[in-house]
């Protein structure tokens, strides 16, 4: 199965321009309930981010301008994906180790997540995270 799971969100476009609504618990929604929305902006080019992954937190991730290449790992396999566009939603799930590549100047990345912020939630060490994830600790 792959790890790359997107969310397509209609685009409510007219000649005014577009609107995308994000719903929880509908076709093509949010399938967690969002308890904090964070973004991410200004980011420096070269700058690599992320690197970690969550024991509980489930995410979704919308490229709302620019773009950036973001990788997904479960501790086996390892897959990329463009986030390049605000109708498109990037589903993480919990246990995989997530990096971000490549911002665009311009690039403003916006996450929905399930939970509140709880630093003891992060793996941010790779090793101690594929042990994890292949339940060899
Ligand atoms: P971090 O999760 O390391 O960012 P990234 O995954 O983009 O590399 O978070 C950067 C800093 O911001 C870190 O000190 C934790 C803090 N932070 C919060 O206080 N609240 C939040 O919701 C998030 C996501 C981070």
């Amino acid at each position: 199965m792959s790890l790359v799971k997107w969310i397509d969100f209609p685009s409510l476009a007219d000649s005014r321009g577009s609107l995308v609504a994000v719903e929880m618990g509908q076709d093509k929604a949010v399938p967690f309930g969002i308890k904090r929305v964070y973004y991410i902006y200004h980011t420096e080019q070269g700058v690599s981010r992320g690197y970690h992954a969550h024991k509980q937190l489930k995410q979704v991730a919308i490229c709302l301008a620019g773009k950036c290449r973001m990788v997904l790992d479960d501790g086996t396999d390892r897959e990329e994906a463009w986030l390049d566009r605000p109708t498109k939603g990037l589903v993480i799930g919990d246990m995989v180790w997530r990096e971000m590549h490549d911002f665009s100047k311009d690039c403003v990345l916006l996450v929905l997540a399930s939970e509140h912020y709880d630093e003891s939630d992060y793996i941010r060490d790779y090793e101690t995270f594929q042990k994890m994830a292949r339940k060899t600790v």
